[in-house]
């Protein structure tokens, strides 16, 4: 899926700078944006069943990606998983709204992914970037390989 969007179809071309070192969260990440890409794709094919298809998975995809950061964050004590828990919570709620408007026949793709563009970009640099030590710290890879493998197969 990631091989037809590079080149000069991709929405959005994955910027290195936003690689946090912990080669699992990286691998989410870049998936999220093969979404994002296949998204935008499909609404300039005018491909409604991939529309519909790729938003569910973007969808599901997100919110596993959480949920997994979560876990990950409290194996690793970081002091600010409340704060940081709220914020997905917060971003679950708006693209899901975004998600029933589509349903309701409105065309929210290209605002869906314009938003997620913005808020993923800062997301990922800011508040993702200050669990990174303490996860460096706290937990081991190890850990961090036995849960991946637990979690996407229970959710996969
Ligand atoms: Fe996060």
């Amino acid at each position: 899926m990631a091989i037809e969007n590079i080149g000069h179809r991709s929405y959005w071309i994955w910027d290195p700078f936003l690689d946090l070192g912990i080669e699992s969260i990286d691998k989410q990440h870049r998936r999220i944006v093969d979404f994002i890409n296949d998204l935008h794709e499909a609404h300039t094919s005018h491909n409604r069943l991939s529309v519909a298809r790729t938003l569910d998975d973007l969808v599901d995809y997100t919110v596993t990606h959480f949920a997994f950061e979560e876990q990950l964050m409290k194996a690793a004590k970081y002091p600010l998983y409340d704060e940081h828990i709220k914020n997905h919570a917060s971003f679950t709620a708006h693209i899901y709204q975004y998600k029933q408007r589509y349903e309701a026949g409105e065309d929210i793709v290209l605002p869906l992914i314009s938003k997620l563009k913005l808020w993923l970009i800062h997301h990922i640099d800011v508040e993702d970037r200050k669990y990174i030590p303490y996860v460096n710290k706290n937990t081991t890879q190890s850990w961090i390989q036995t849960a991946l493998t637990q979690f996407w197969k229970l959710t996969s």
